[in-house]
């Protein structure tokens, strides 16, 4: 039977609005729900307790407002509290993790790199995966200081922005990676700044896609899926909605509300 019941996505700001573009692409039938935590943003800081409460929270209010499935659309939120999600809610849950599978497979110099936030990095679910995967691969880890943040603050400023990833980047090269994963659903839209920093051959990888995907199979199996075109995508946030307006198309306005 169709359910036109929205999906429901959250992050502590923009960056699962990649996952959001994504959906739509893949599932143009369904509406849905975006929160953005951004009065609490960055989660990547926080403690995993701080990251636990707040990824309840959002959980609860896209329940309260009748979703059928949570998009985890966050790396931090996911690698932190996914598991304590699915303990606590009935409700489907699909989440986010570095792609770190694909770049093990793929690389030729055995060297990948992952950037991503200073508490998925340091998450039992990343270590179990790279653990798992990594077979003979030297995983090289890099925390993206400050760039959620300024993400949050000011948009995508290249100016603001370029130095700091170039600092990221470089001790990667130079232990000769070819595969480069973007843990941090922020830092889907540092792509085309990437693209100048990063010498041709290198694969910038993320998981958007394979989020979707996922998504579709997990309404499918439950027979859940929508039946109709009139789709309605909502967006909400708790702090400043000037940022995550600007990576809206215009008709798209959010809305502030608590949560
Ligand atoms: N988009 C979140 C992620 O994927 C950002 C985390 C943060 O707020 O620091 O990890």
């Amino acid at each position: 039977m169709a359910n036109n019941c929205p999906i429901g996505l959250f992050d502590s700001g923009i960056g699962g609005i990649s996952i959001y573009n994504e959906i739509r692409k893949t599932l143009p039938k369904e509406s849905t729900i975006y929160l953005a935590d951004n009065l609490n943003a960055p989660y990547g800081k926080k403690s995993k307790k701080e990251i636990i409460n707040l990824s309840i929270k959002n959980t609860q209010r896209l329940i309260d407002l009748n979703c059928k499935l949570i998009v985890v659309a966050c790396n931090t939120a996911t690698t932190n509290a996914v598991e304590i999600l699915r303990d606590t809610f009935e409700i489907p849950i699909v989440g986010i993790e570095p792609s770190i599978k694909p770049a093990i497979l793929a690389t030729k110099t055995n060297h990948i790199g992952v950037l991503a936030t200073e508490k998925t990095l340091s998450s039992n679910l990343f270590l179990e995966t790279s653990n798992r995967f990594s077979d003979g691969v030297t995983i090289h880890e890099q925390i993206g200081y400050d760039l959620v943040s300024i993400i949050e603050e000011s948009g995508i400023k290249e100016g603001l922005l370029i130095d700091k990833l170039r600092k990221y980047i470089d001790p990667m090269l130079e232990k000769n990676i070819d595969n480069l994963v973007l843990g941090c659903t922020h830092y889907y839209f540092l792509k085309d700044i990437l693209e100048k920093l990063l010498p041709k051959g290198i694969k910038v990888l993320d998981s958007s896609s394979a989020v979707s995907k996922r998504v579709k199979q997990v309404l499918e199996s439950n027979n859940n899926t929508s039946e109709t075109l009139d789709t309605k995508n909502q967006f909400y946030c708790n702090g400043n909605e000037s940022v995550i307006q600007n990576f809206l198309d215009k008709e798209k306005k959010v809305n502030k509300i608590i949560f």
